[in-house]
């Protein structure tokens, strides 16, 4: 399989489909993630919250570490710089490697500065432990902030994505400001698959629903992180360069935007543990 890349502002090549690994643990984690790479995948998706990077360190440990693309992502209650520098060495310690290709602020986290989050990642790219720096669940504010006072490119946005939250004005920013738009959720957790065009073109192309949806967000210029521990379909998943969908398919699906998120609801829980926000 060869997967198309995209160019990032540092001269990497990030893969334009990576395995997502949230809710994988253990011996699943292990299993699903060693499947993937079998099957072609090079790019990997973790955060320190996903509480599997030793899992994916282990299996990891059998391959290349120079065809790999690694991605992990700094939890929120830990954007003080100290604490930021501290949570990648422990990423990179227990995913057995010496740098990360890519490392993003997982949340933004208003009750902490950015700038001093930003710092830190300039640091540590600085130091060679991360090659890429970027954000993620940012939103166009925030992104240009972040933009604005970082030492270092913002490589990309990792951002919910699917054909029900298409967030048009959030991707046209950063498309102009050449920042790469990750889709995190790009199967929307299964929900999209019942939209009845996806269904329809599903068996026009014959493919699943879950190809579908995933070739229709690489040509509209994102990269995808599909998760599953099917084995069938993580093959399925990455099965997308050797057909396309057409332009005027393509526009049926952008018509399905619904404005509605699976995961990145506008308000939060700030008790949650991942904030490290005092009431
Ligand atoms: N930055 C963030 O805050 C953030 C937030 C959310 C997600 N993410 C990243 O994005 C990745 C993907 O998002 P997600 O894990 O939320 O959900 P997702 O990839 O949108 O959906 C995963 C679900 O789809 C099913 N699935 C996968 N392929 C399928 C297929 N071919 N046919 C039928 N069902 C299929 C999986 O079940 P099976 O296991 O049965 O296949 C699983 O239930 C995450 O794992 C994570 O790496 C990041």
């Amino acid at each position: 399989m060869t997967v198309p890349t995209k160019p990032l502002p540092g001269g990497d090549e990030l893969p334009t489909i990576g395995f997502g690994t949230w809710e994988l643990e253990g011996e699943t984690a292990r299993e699903s993630v060693e499947t993937a790479l079998e099957a072609g995948y090079t790019h990997i998706d973790t955060a320190e919250g996903y509480m599997n990077e030793a899992e994916i360190g282990e299996v990891i440990a059998d391959y290349d570490r120079d065809d790999l693309f690694l991605t992990s992502k700094v939890l929120p209650k830990n954007l003080h710089y100290g604490d930021v520098i501290a949570s990648c060495e422990e990423s990179l310690e227990r995913l057995g490697t010496d740098y990360l290709d890519l490392y993003l602020i997982h949340w933004p986290n208003p009750a902490i500065s950015l700038r001093e989050t930003l710092d830190a990642m300039a640091t540590l790219h600085e130091e060679g432990l991360v090659r890429n720096v970027g954000v993620s669940n940012f939103s166009a504010y925030q992104l240009s902030a972040a933009q604005h006072v970082a030492d270092v490119p913002i490589a990309v946005n990792q951002i919910e994505f699917h054909p029900w939250l298409q967030r048009p004005d959030l991707v046209e920013y950063c498309r102009e400001t050449d920042t790469v738009v990750e889709a995190a959720a790009p199967l929307a957790r299964t929900d999209v698959f019942e939209d009845e065009v996806v269904q329809e073109l599903a068996d026009e192309y014959d493919k699943s629903p879950a190809q579908i949806v995933l070739r229709w967000a690489i040509d509209r210029d994102v990269v995808v992180l599909p998760r599953s521990t099917t084995p069938d379909h993580i093959r399925a998943n990455a099965d997308l360069f050797d057909w396309e969908l057409s332009e005027a398919d393509r526009r049926r699906l952008d018509q399905r935007d619904r404005n509605q998120p699976v995961y990145d609801f506008p308000a939060r829980d700030w008790n949650d543990d991942v904030w490290g926000i005092p009431q």
